[in-house]
C-alpha cells in the first residue's frame, strides 16, 4: 500500500503518523500565564534534538478557531517553559491537564499539582514528576496558521533523588520508565529492554 499523504485531510494525516512513529515521548510542560499563574498542558510532538546546545522541540497546534494554545501563547510571550518527563503513576492526571480549560485558568491550581519555584525560568517545576527540564525559547517556525515548532534549549536538569548517578551519568529508572505515548488514547509501560552494542569494523587499509 502506498499513500500520497497530500492527497489525505490533515485530520487523517495526523490519525496515520501518529499511528505509525510510535511510541513518543510526552513532555508536560508548565508556563506562565499572563496573571503569573502556572499552566499545565501535555505535548507528545515532543523529543530533545542534540545537546550541544541541549535542543527541546515542541510541535505546536493551535486550537480550530485559530487561537494559539495557552503554552503557545505563554512561551511566545515569555521565552520560557519547563519540560517534565512523567511516569505511568502521571498517566491521569497528566490526561486531565489536557482539557479545555479557560485561557489563564491554571491548572496545576485545578488539579491540585504541587510545584516548587525552578532555578533559571519563572514557570515553576512539578513536584510530582521525576525529570524537569528549564529551558529557554531558541526560535519558533511557524509552518501553516493552525501550527508550529518550538525550538528551545534546555538550561538545566533536575532529577529525583537516586535517578542520575553524576560519577558516571547514568540515569537508573528501575522498574518506573516513563510513560510512552502511542495513538489516541492509547498508553504504553516499558518493561523490557535489548543491549545491542554497535559493532567495532576494522579499519579498511588504505588503497
Ligand atoms: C498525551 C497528549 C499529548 C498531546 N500532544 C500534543 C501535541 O504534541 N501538540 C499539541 O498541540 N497538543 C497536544 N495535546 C493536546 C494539548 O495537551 C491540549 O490541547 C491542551 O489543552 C493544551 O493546553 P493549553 O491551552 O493550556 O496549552 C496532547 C494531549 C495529550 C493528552
Amino acid at each position: 500500500m502506498d499513500i500520497d499523504l497530500a492527497s489525505l485531510t490533515p485530520r487523517d494525516r495526523y490519525k496515520l503518523l501518529c499511528g505509525v512513529v510510535i511510541p513518543r515521548p510526552i513532555a508536560w510542560v508548565t508556563t506562565c500565564n499572563p496573571d503569573g499563574s502556572t499552566n499545565l498542558a501535555p505535548f507528545s510532538f515532543f523529543n530533545v534534538f542534540g545537546a550541544d546546545p541541549a535542543t527541546v522541540v515542541l510541535g505546536l497546534e493551535h486550537h480550530p478557531d485559530g487561537r494559539p494554545k495557552d503554552t503557545t501563547a505563554n512561551i511566545d510571550r515569555t521565552g520560557e517553559f519547563v519540560v517534565h518527563i512523567l511516569t505511568p503513576d502521571l498517566n491521569e492526571i497528566m490526561v486531565e491537564s489536557a482539557a479545555q480549560y479557560a485561557p489563564g485558568e491554571s491548572e496545576t491550581e485545578a488539579l491540585g499539582l504541587a510545584t516548587e519555584p525552578a532555578a533559571r525560568v519563572a514557570p515553576p517545576r512539578l513536584c510530582a514528576a521525576p525529570v524537569a527540564l528549564e529551558c529557554r525559547k531558541t526560535v519558533g517556525l511557524s509552518l501553516s496558521p493552525e501550527r508550529c515548532i518550538l525550538v528551545g534549549e534546555a538550561l538545566s536538569l533536575t532529577a529525583r533523588d537516586g535517578l542520575i548517578d553524576l560519577d558516571t551519568c547514568h540515569v537508573n529508572w528501575g522498574d518506573a520508565l516513563p510513560t510512552a505515548r502511542l495513538f489516541a488514547d492509547r498508553y504504553a509501560r516499558l518493561v523490557e529492554s535489548d543491549r545491542l552494542t554497535i559493532p567495532t569494523r576494522p579499519e579498511r587499509p588504505d588503497s
